[in-house]
């Protein structure tokens, strides 16, 4: 990645707050989650693109279940885990997902258990020795399928354009922005683009959620041009398991 790029991404995470408001926040960030691609087109087309139907599918840091209701009822077997208590408290009833409080790197799966792994917006949060070991682990609970090309990890994460981006001071048109690491380091290839927006109930809570989670500075820019939604472009990713694809 761009040395100016990644120094750009130092910069814009010195103001976020996304693990804080994990722990201490969930329902704010529930609200952030229900503003995000509320037609749910992203979801729809990984779906798509996966093959999901019919088959066992394994998500990781579910969150407060962003992904899990709008994809888990496509699949045979559903099972999604999230490390934070409260996330999962906030999440309430995930049916018919199974969710269970687990980490991505210790994953309480016997080899070989699933046909997909699917994640919204989790490995691009953790550090970079986590996220091989969480990669690691999901290559073991995947079951090796040569015949089967939509075998293998899928991803939703922000492109790197989209007005969202230019908010948190990320664009990086032309470029691979904050997926960078993904695609040159960890095997991942973007599959498709989605133009969607991430939308809220008013101006007030834009404010309030945007402020808290992405900083001060976001939240001064939303008192001095409020807005209730923004243009949010989110790219799918795929990396295939090592037999698979
Ligand atoms: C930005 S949130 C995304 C949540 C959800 N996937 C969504 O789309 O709304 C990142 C999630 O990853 C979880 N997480 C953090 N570290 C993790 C780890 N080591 N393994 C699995 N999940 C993790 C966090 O608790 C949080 O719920």
């Amino acid at each position: 990645m761009a040395q100016s790029f990644s120094l750009r991404i130092q910069e814009a995470r010195k103001f976020e707050r996304w693990m804080c408001v994990y722990r201490e926040q969930p329902g704010l960030f529930r609200l952030f989650e229900k503003a995000e691609d509320p037609e749910g087109l992203a979801a729809q087309r990984l779906a798509h693109l996966a093959e999901l139907e019919g088959k066992r599918v394994l998500e990781i840091g579910c969150g407060t279940g962003w992904l899990t209701r709008r994809v888990a009822s496509l699949a045979a077997h559903y099972k999604a885990v999230e490390p934070s208590a409260f996330m999962l408290a906030e999440a309430g009833d995930l049916h018919p997902a199974h969710a269970l409080r687990a980490s991505g790197q210790e994953l309480p799966f016997a080899d070989g258990s699933f046909d997909r792994i699917v994640m919204s917006w989790v490995l691009l949060d953790l550090r970079p020795s986590v996220r091989a070991l969480v990669l690691e682990e999901c290559l073991r609970v995947l079951k090796p399928n040569s015949a089967d090309r939509g075998a293998g990890i899928w991803l939703i994460e922000n492109a790197a354009t989209g007005e969202f981006q230019a908010l948190r001071g990320l664009l990086d048109p032309g470029g691979h922005g904050e997926l960078a690491p993904l695609i040159e380091e960890f095997g991942f290839s973007p599959v498709e683009m989605v133009a969607t927006q991430i939308r809220f109930q008013g101006e007030r809570e834009a404010a309030q959620v945007l402020g808290a989670i992405l900083g001060s500075r976001v939240a001064d820019h939303l008192q001095r041009q409020p807005r209730v939604d923004l243009g949010m472009d989110l790219s799918i990713l795929f990396r295939p398991n090592a037999s698979g694809g």
